[in-house]
């Protein structure tokens, strides 16, 4: 007996779902930690290059106010008729009476450095921050500028100790007559610590080391009194900075970086640096040097990574969540579907038993059948071979012999007719079905059998008001229908009442066909549950002189005009007998 592999295992579907789940999560977290990461990066890429915009608008800035200033100073100075007649007179004696208090006070309230009176040949007359120095030809790019376009020039230079310095140049003409030129200018090392103040930003000064020799540098820096490294970097040499040191990891590959436009992160002393550069142009246009911005990034770095740490840490948690509740859900999934196949199982074994208990009713069926008919047989032979002993004893006796004869006769003739019956109930299988007016066909049989009946049993038949014609083997139907009214006469004791056929529209519930069910129903004894349990089974009888065959032929009828016999019984009442026949065989 094959069963559906009743044995195997439910799958583990919490097991084939957990894990891709998982890792499609933890997939989903890493691009959202990478995304994150990604966004903050661009965040503070763009704050610091927003950053060295703004320092560079911001140095620009500082340049033309202090310009402004300075030439604010200038136009004051060629007010003054004194000052005017002391340069066109060349008197150096009385420049210096009359420019010195100012200069004073310019280079202690606005750090003004440099001040100069320079004749119209570039040859210097007075230096104010440097009186003793004077009959020098000044070849500087913003006195060249002012000589050449006549007006005011001004721009970074590089002096010749190593400084970097803001000039301002105007020519001084009285009456279209040129008297010479006025220089003032200011280091600019001081506008580094105010943009640093409101930045927030250290600040390097660069500078190209061809604009620089080593001995001007070195004088610059004695002048500062400070202390430097030359060799540092291999092109460029340090002019100023605001930091006290420079982060170690700054070096010569780092600078190149930094020159390729390219931002930089470095760690000094476990301190997160971010650098970037931008070019210094002097008064000549030329590129002279870099500032070098250098922003300290370490508390922003420690919540960016704060927040990627929450970040992954929220995600990590919602991921859980999702998981649980997965997890939950399909242990729902799962127990639902263990049950089912539990289920599934309980009614595969089920059917296998339901199956060896077919088998083995038929074998009981079989053998119910084999002991009916050698019941049937044994009897009459039995009596056969009793009286065929009797006869031999009694041989001399021709009158008891013959009669003896007569008996043997008879119980042999038994046996024909039992073979006979048996042999009519195999040819039950011949099948040929003809439209068949069925009130004929009841009317016939129920007259069949009054004649077989002597008891005068009442017969009502009921039949539908229209002629109800269906394609039947005649012969068949009358015969089961026999085989029911003689059953019913059978179990019905005087008195009890009559039997009743009926005709009706009836259906077969289960394959939805539309038919007629022929009944038969009396009021006799009825039948208790366990005798219906075995009613279609060959050679099953309560009586004494039954065969067992009536109602296997009535069924057998049935199944081949592709119908069924169905009944119900009361003991004590009654019972009805139905064949349900399909509109069409
Ligand atoms: N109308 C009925 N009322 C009560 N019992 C019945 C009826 N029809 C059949 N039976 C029972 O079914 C048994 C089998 O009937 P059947 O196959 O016709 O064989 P038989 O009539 O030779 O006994 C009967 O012995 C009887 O016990
Ligand atoms: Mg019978």
């Amino acid at each position: 007996m094959s069963a559906a592999s009743p044995t195997r295992q439910p799958k583990r579907i919490k097991a084939r779902f957990i894990g891709p789940l998982a890792i499609t999560l933890t997939f989903i977290m890493c691009v959202f930690a990478v995304a994150i990461y990604g966004i903050e990066t661009s965040i503070r890429d763009r704050d610091l290059a927003e950053r060295s915009a703004a320092v560079a608008k911001l140095f620009a800035q500082k340049l033309d106010k202090d310009t402004n200033l300075m030439l604010a100073t200038l136009h004051a100075m060629m007010a003054n008729g004194a000052m005017q007649e002391a340069f066109r007179r060349g008197d150096r004696a009385a420049l210096a009476q009359l420019g010195g208090e100012l200069f004073r006070s310019l280079s202690s309230a606005h750090r003004i450095t440099h001040l100069y009176f320079i004749r119209p040949d570039l040859v210097s007359l007075y230096r104010f921050h440097s009186p003793a120095e004077f009959g020098d030809e000044i070849q500087r790019v913003t006195l060249q500028q002012a000589r050449e376009e006549q007006k005011a020039a001004h721009g970074l230079e590089l002096g010749p100790m190593g400084t970097l310095t803001l000039r301002l140049v105007m020519p001084w003409r009285q009456n279209g007559e040129l008297l010479g030129y006025l220089e003032i200018g200011e280091e600019i090392e001081h506008l580094l610590d105010e943009i640093r103040h409101s930045l927030a930003i250290d600040l390097l000064v660069l500078v190209d080391k061809r604009y620089l020799t080593l001995a001007q540098w070195q004088r610059g820096l004695d002048l500062m009194q400070r202390s430097g490294n030359w060799e540092r970097f291999g092109t460029h040499a340090v002019l100023a900075q605001t930091a006290e040191q420079l982060p170690a990891a700054l070096d010569e590959r780092l600078l190149r970086q930094l020159l390729g436009g390219r931002a930089a992160e470095i760690s000094d002393f476990g301190r997160s640096v971010h650098l970037a550069s931008v070019p210094i142009l002097d008064a000549g246009a030329r590129q002279i040097g870099e500032l070098v911005l250098m922003r300290d990034i370490t508390a922003l770095e420690s919540t960016f990574q704060w927040s990627i740490v929450a970040v992954i840490l929220i995600s990590l948690l919602a991921a859980g969540v999702v998981l649980g509740i997965f997890y939950l859900a399909l242990e729902r999934v799962e127990r639902d579907y263990r049950r089912q196949h539990d289920l599934e199982h309980q009614l595969l074994r089920l059917d296998s038993e339901h199956r060896r208990i077919l088998q083995l009713e038929k074998l009981s069926a079989v053998g119910t059948m084999v002991g009916g008919i050698a019941h049937q047989l044994n009897n009459p032979l039995v009596g056969v071979v009793n009286l065929a002993q009797l006869a031999e004893r009694e041989a001399d006796d021709p009158e008891r012999t013959r009669e003896l004869l007569r008996e043997i006769r008879s119980a042999g003739e038994d046996c024909r007719d039992f073979v006979k019956r048996m042999l009519g109930f195999s040819k039950v299988s011949c099948f040929e079905g003809k439209p068949t007016p069925m009130a004929e066909l009841i009317e016939d049989t129920v007259l069949l059998f009054r004649q077989a009946e002597n008891r005068h049993l009442p017969v009502e038949v009921r039949l539908p008001e229209q002629p109800v014609v269906l394609t039947v083997d005649p012969i068949l139907i009358r015969h089961a229908l026999f085989n029911l009214l003689l059953n019913a006469a059978q179990a019905t004791a005087d008195g009890e009442g009559g039997i009743e056929i009926s005709l009706e529209r009836g259906e077969d519930k289960e394959r939805n066909l539309p038919g007629w069910t022929l009944a038969v129903t009396d009021h006799g004894r009825g039948m208790p549950p366990e005798v219906m349990e075995r009613i279609f089974v060959p050679f099953y009888t309560t009586r004494s002189d039954g065969t067992g065959l009536g109602l296997p032929v009535v069924q057998h009828v049935a199944l081949l005009h592709d119908g069924q016999v169905t009944v119900a019984s009361e003991p004590g009442h009654g019972t009805r007998f139905a064949i349900w026949l399909p509109d069409t065989v």
